[in-house]
């Protein structure tokens, strides 16, 4: 299949699911690599490893470029824009989302990046993790379909937690992005249902 990836920051994500692909490990490719912004670090990654990246604002014209690739998977990798409900009717369950917390826990309107992980933190909750799910027209709403855990420990602050949910991140999005890849998610309603 072919994936397109969004991202707006460093893309570790984005570089977690190139590898993946280049070990032949997801039946899939990324096809091109857009950002909103301009130095975005994960479109230096793309152009290392000759995929297209390309600079990109205007959502239509996101659409268009995605469109024009037959791109058949979006990942949003690190994206920090909300999508239009255009957007996200384009891609109807073929849109998915990396959050890191444990929907429906810190995420919503203002949580993203390092601000989540100070949130959890200061709500002393003992068990954080990260989410990878389908895009809805809600932010961080859609159908959940892998969620890995992360310990709170006593010595933590927002950097070393985010640290050890981004590894988790890395392993949740490559899992969900093969299983999407062959096949194996089945959307019921809210749930997901794994056929492996
Ligand atoms: C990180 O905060 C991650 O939790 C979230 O987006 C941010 C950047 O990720 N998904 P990346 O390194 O750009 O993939």
């Amino acid at each position: 299949l072919n994936i397109g990836v969004l991202v707006s920051g460093g893309g570790t994500n984005l570089q977690a699911i190139i590898d993946e692909t280049l070990a032949e490990k997801i039946n899939g490719q990324v096809k091109v690599v857009i950002s909103n912004k301009k130095n975005a670090f994960g479109l230096e990654r793309a152009k290392t490893n000759n995929i297209d990246a390309i600079y990109e604002t205007d959502e239509n014209k996101i659409i268009e470029i995605l469109k024009e690739k037959n791109i058949d998977l979006v990942v949003l990798a690190g994206y920090l824009k909300i999508i239009s409900p255009k957007f996200v009717s384009e891609f109807e369950n073929k849109m998915i989302n990396i959050h890191p917390s444990l929907i429906p826990a810190f995420c919503g309107e203002g949580y993203y990046g390092q601000r989540v992980h100070q949130a959890v933190l200061d709500r002393g909750v003992k068990v954080t993790g990260a989410t990878v799910h389908f895009v809805d027209e809600g932010a961080d709403t859609g159908p959940i379909i892998i969620q890995g855990t992360v310990e709170v420990r006593n010595d933590d602050d927002a950097p070393t937690l985010a640290k050890r949910v981004l590894e988790v991140e890395h392993k949740i999005l490559k899992e969900s992005i093969r299983l999407f890849c062959e096949n194996k998610l089945n959307i019921q309603g809210r749930r997901v249902f794994i056929n492996e």
